[in-house]
């Protein structure tokens, strides 16, 4: 019963590079807090990664890591559904469904397609042109009520939601209209080289932590993060930016406020306080590299988290393209 009560989140990540600290900060995180409250779906969106070109073995490889790193940060596979999108066929199916309810003035103005196809010009796909539609439905099957979605996906929710709307209104009530989820834990890390900019894995190697840098690297990233020339710890987000990244990500991971971490580094400078903030990351992050590497070369474990959460995914998906299929005039299989 109370498993019904319970409201469904839906967030994709895309298999696509390294995870950051900005991504368990602002993501990761948050998803373990999360397990309890909300019927949490987390998908590795691989059909998304497609729409650029992927070398196959690493795409392979990022995929695996990309459910360790889920897997190492603690969350639940009984709990959490953490599955494949590609191993979800009705995905795909929905897609073109929902396509021929999308109009092409909808995608043509979504500012990522702009932004992606002035970046890789080479290769305007389709797919690119179609990603939001794709992501829409991978919402939409699950029937989520929150979307965990970040500035940059806002409008790809909209979207969701004014498809969700218009296919409801044609057909009556066969989807769930998602809201977008905002989290109060944890905010925006910033990167370490330009702080008003956010830390992002497709940024150079020197501007991001990797989840997985070991401590070293981490207290050398760290030691090289701009910061300003005061030298006073001081949280002050427009007038110094680096600093007030630091503080944010000191005070999330160790639960001390601002005011509190403005005291403990009075009057002793930059060195000590980056010093610390590394101190904490490592400590932070540790454990979890730890898990990660036993997770990551159980390849038995591995799979079967992959084939019971892709059935549990199917089971539910099934459940939606029935209905689809059946309010859109297709014919009926009773296989
Ligand atoms: P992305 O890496 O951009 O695909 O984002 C995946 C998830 O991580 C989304 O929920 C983002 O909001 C979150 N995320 C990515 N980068 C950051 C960051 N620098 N700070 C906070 N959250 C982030
Ligand atoms: N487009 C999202 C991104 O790039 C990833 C994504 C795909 C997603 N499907 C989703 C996010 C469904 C939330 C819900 O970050």
């Amino acid at each position: 019963m109370e498993q019904q009560a319970k409201k469904t989140i839906f967030s994709g990540i895309q298999p696509t590079g390294t995870l950051t600290l900005g991504n368990y900060i602002g993501a990761l995180r948050n998803f373990k807090l999360l397990e309890d409250e909300f019927n949490c779906i987390y998908s590795i969106v691989d059909l998304h990664a497609l729409t650029v070109r992927q070398n196959p073995a690493e795409l392979r490889k990022a995929c695996l890591k990309v459910l360790s790193l889920y897997l190492a940060v603690g969350l639940d596979p009984e709990k959490s559904l953490m599955y494949f999108q590609s191993h979800v066929a009705e995905h795909a199916e929905l897609s073109w469904v929902l396509s021929c309810y999308t109009y092409m003035g909808e995608l043509s103005r979504m500012t990522q397609f702009k932004e992606k196809s002035a970046k890789h010009q080479d290769n305007i796909n389709a797919g690119l042109f179609t990603y939001p539609v794709l992501m829409a439905a991978d919402i939409l099957l699950y029937q989520a009520d929150l979307v965990p979605v970040g500035a940059d996906q806002k409008q790809h929710l909209e979207l969701s939601r004014d498809v969700a709307e218009r296919f409801n209104g044609v057909y009556g009530d066969v989807f769930v209209v998602p809201d977008p989820y905002i989290t109060k834990l944890g905010g925006r890390v910033m990167s370490l080289a330009e702080p008003t900019r956010k830390m992002s894995k497709s940024d150079p190697e020197d501007t991001y932590i990797a989840m997985l840098d070991e401590p070293d690297l981490i207290r050398r990233k760290l030691k090289r993060a701009v910061t300003d020339s005061e030298a006073l710890v001081k949280f002050d987000i427009e007038n110094k930016p680096g600093v007030s990244n630091l503080m944010s990500i000191l005070s999330t991971l160790s639960g001390r406020s601002m005011d509190q971490i403005e005291a403990d580094f009075e009057g002793k400078g930059y060195g000590v306080f980056k010093e610390a903030v590394a101190d904490q990351v490592i400590e932070s992050l540790s454990p979890i590299q730890t898990r990660y590497k036993e997770i990551f070369a159980d390849k038995a474990y591995l799979e079967q988290v992959m084939t019971s959460s892709a059935e549990r995914a199917r089971g539910i998906a099934r459940k939606t393209m029935r209905k689809v299929r059946k309010k859109v005039g297709l014919a009926a299989l009773t296989l």
